[in-house]
C-alpha cells in the first residue's frame, strides 16, 4: 500500500482545520475578552495504528477510509465546559463541511470516566485529482478533561488495555475530581462575569 499517497489528503485536512479553528480563536481574542478555544492540536493516525485498528475490527484494506473515521483527528481544548457547546454551535453553523455523527460524552460520560464531545465530519478537500471527501474526528474537551484523558491513555498503553482494578478505581476517582474541577471553575467564571457586569454599570 502506498501510505504516503493515501494519507496525503488527511494531512491536508488537518492542516486546513487547524488554520480554521485557530482563526476562530484569534477572532474571539480581538472581538471579545474571552476565547472559547484555549488551543488546537491535530494529528494523522500513524500507519501502524491504522493497521492495528483494521486488524482488531476486521476491516479490509479497501474499507479503511470509510470505516476508520479518525485517521484525521483534531482536538479543540477549552477552559470551561460551556465553551465546548459554544464551539459545537459554531461548527453546526458552518457550511464548509458536513457533520455526520455526534457523541456527547459530557452529558453521558463513558464507564471509564472519559468525557469529551466528539464529532465525525465529512470534509471536502481539493486534490490535484479533484475533490475528495475525507472523514475526520473532532474532539472538543476542557483542559481538565484533556489532562485526565491523556494520562488515562498513557496508562492504558502501558498496561496494553488491561488496567489493574486498583489503577482503574484511581482513574475513576481522578475523573470525578476533574469533573468537580470543571464545575468549580464554571462557578468562578460566572462570578467573574457578574462582577464585570456590575463594574460596567457603575
Ligand atoms: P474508536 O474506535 O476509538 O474511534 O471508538 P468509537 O468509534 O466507538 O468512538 P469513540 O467516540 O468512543 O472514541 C473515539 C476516540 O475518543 C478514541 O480514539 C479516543 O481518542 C477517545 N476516547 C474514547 N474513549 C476513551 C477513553 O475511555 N479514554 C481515553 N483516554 N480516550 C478515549
Ligand atoms: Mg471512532
Amino acid at each position: 500500500m502506498n501510505w504516503e499517497a493515501i494519507l496525503a489528503p488527511y494531512k491536508q485536512v488537518i492542516e486546513e482545520l487547524k488554520v480554521k479553528l485557530k482563526g476562530m480563536r484569534s477572532q474571539f481574542e480581538f472581538e471579545s475578552s474571552h476565547s472559547p478555544i484555549e488551543f488546537v492540536t491535530a494529528r494523522v493516525k500513524p500507519v501502524h495504528s491504522i493497521i492495528e485498528k483494521a486488524e482488531i475490527r476486521n476491516i479490509s484494506m479497501d474499507n479503511i477510509e470509510r470505516e476508520i473515521q479518525d485517521i484525521a483527528g483534531v482536538r479543540v481544548v477549552c477552559q470551561f465546559v460551556d465553551d465546548i457547546y459554544t464551539i459545537v454551535g459554531l461548527l453546526h453553523d458552518r457550511n464548509d463541511f458536513t457533520i455526520i455523527e455526534e457523541k456527547d460524552y459530557i452529558a453521558k460520560k463513558k464507564t471509564s470516566g472519559y468525557r469529551s464531545y466528539h464529532m465525525i465530519i465529512e470534509y471536502p478537500v481539493e486534490t490535484i485529482h479533484g475533490r475528495k471527501m475525507v472523514l475526520a474526528e473532532i474532539q472538543i474537551r476542557t483542559l481538565a478533561m484533556n489532562f485526565w484523558a491523556t494520562n488515562e491513555h498513557s496508562l492504558k498503553y502501558k498496561y496494553e488495555g488491561n488496567l489493574p482494578a486498583e489503577v482503574q478505581s484511581r482513574l475513576k476517582r481522578a475523573a470525578e475530581a476533574a469533573f468537580k474541577l470543571d464545575e468549580e471553575m464554571s462557578k468562578i467564571r460566572s462570578e467573574i462575569q457578574e462582577a464585570q457586569r456590575i463594574f460596567h454599570r457603575k
